[in-house]
């Protein structure tokens, strides 16, 4: 009933701006008699109607209580607002308005709570970043450009002009990897070594693997070694595993994957690994590009 009253006489006030809203009518109850009295200000309530003598007595708000606008409601309201998780105090209690609460760095306003942004997967790239209202825009990588990351900032970029530097294309790059770049020189000396060690961790990170597929392939890589910890990993450590390994490897024993890959029964991996590797066959290299 005195929230319905307070309800209304708050509403009247928010459509009343003008300076005629700072009065109202009020029905002195010994004489019948129909005044205009002033409305309290921002900060305090109405305790005493005017009179024929008398202005309106008010008061001002006690502590955690505010008012917002001109009115002439018996009480303060009470700062109801709370802050709660992954939010923070923008604005304290004070007599003239509610605590207002924003969402923490990284996070926007849905219904009241605070969500954190999405990231977007790599082969997505950040369209337009999250705000506190708004969520993050992900848009797939257009053709001729790419993102590697799981990002709630990083945009799609374009892919490097290999011929710009005086290199070719090895590989080209798709929506989640870059244009391949390298010389005859470079896989001439190493056979594409330094590229692979580069490339396959994130082929690895971007391949939809079944947790324990990938296990059944870190278990190979490293034989008996850190069988414990294996155990029990998460994904992300496990391609750390292989990371590890692939920096260690010789260019031979990359060579392997793609069959290493089959015979645990991962065979579309496979397939790309095995077209990427025959891509990377130096063999090309004499024919087009003589050095
Ligand atoms: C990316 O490529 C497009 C089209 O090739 C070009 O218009 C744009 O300027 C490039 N952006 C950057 C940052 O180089
Ligand atoms: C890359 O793509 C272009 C066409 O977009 C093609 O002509 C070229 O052979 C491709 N290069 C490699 C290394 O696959």
């Amino acid at each position: 009933m005195l929230a319905a009253l307070v309800m209304m006489l708050l509403v009247s006030d928010v459509q009343a701006t003008t300076i005629e809203a700072h009065t109202y009518e009020h029905k002195d109850p010994h004489t019948g008699q129909l005044l205009t009295c002033t409305r309290c200000p921002p900060g305090t309530h109405m305790s005493a109607h005017c009179t024929p003598t008398r202005d309106t007595v008010c008061t001002p708000c006690p502590e955690e209580h505010f008012t917002q606008y001109w009115n002439f409601i018996p009480k303060c309201l009470y700062c109801s607002v709370f802050c709660v998780e992954n939010q923070h105090v923008k604005e304290e209690c004070t007599p003239k308005n509610n605590r207002v609460c924003e969402c923490n760095d990284g996070y926007y306003r849905h219904a009241d709570f605070c969500i954190q942004h999405s990231e977007c997967p790599s082969g997505h790239g950040v369209q337009k970043k999250g705000t506190v209202h708004s969520d993050t825009k992900c848009a797939k990588c257009p053709q001729g450009t790419f993102s590697g990351v799981t990002s709630s900032s990083e945009p799609c970029i374009n892919h490097t002009d290999c011929a710009s530097a005086d290199h070719f294309v090895v590989l080209n790059g798709t929506n989640w990897h870059d244009n391949i770049c390298s010389t005859c020189q470079e896989l001439n000396s190493d056979g594409g070594l330094s590229l692979l060690k580069d490339f396959l961790p994130r082929f690895f990170a971007h391949q939809k693997m079944r947790l324990s597929k990938l296990k059944k392939i870190v278990r190979h890589l490293f034989q008996r070694r850190e069988r414990q910890s294996i155990h029990s990993s998460k994904k992300n450590l496990l391609l750390n595993f292989i990371s590890e390994w692939i920096k260690d490897a010789s260019i031979d024993q990359l060579k392997k994957l793609p069959m290493l890959l089959k015979s645990k029964d991962m065979h579309h991996p496979a397939k790309k690994l095995s077209k990427i590797f025959k891509k990377l066959d130096i063999s090309k290299c004499d024919i087009n590009n003589p050095q």
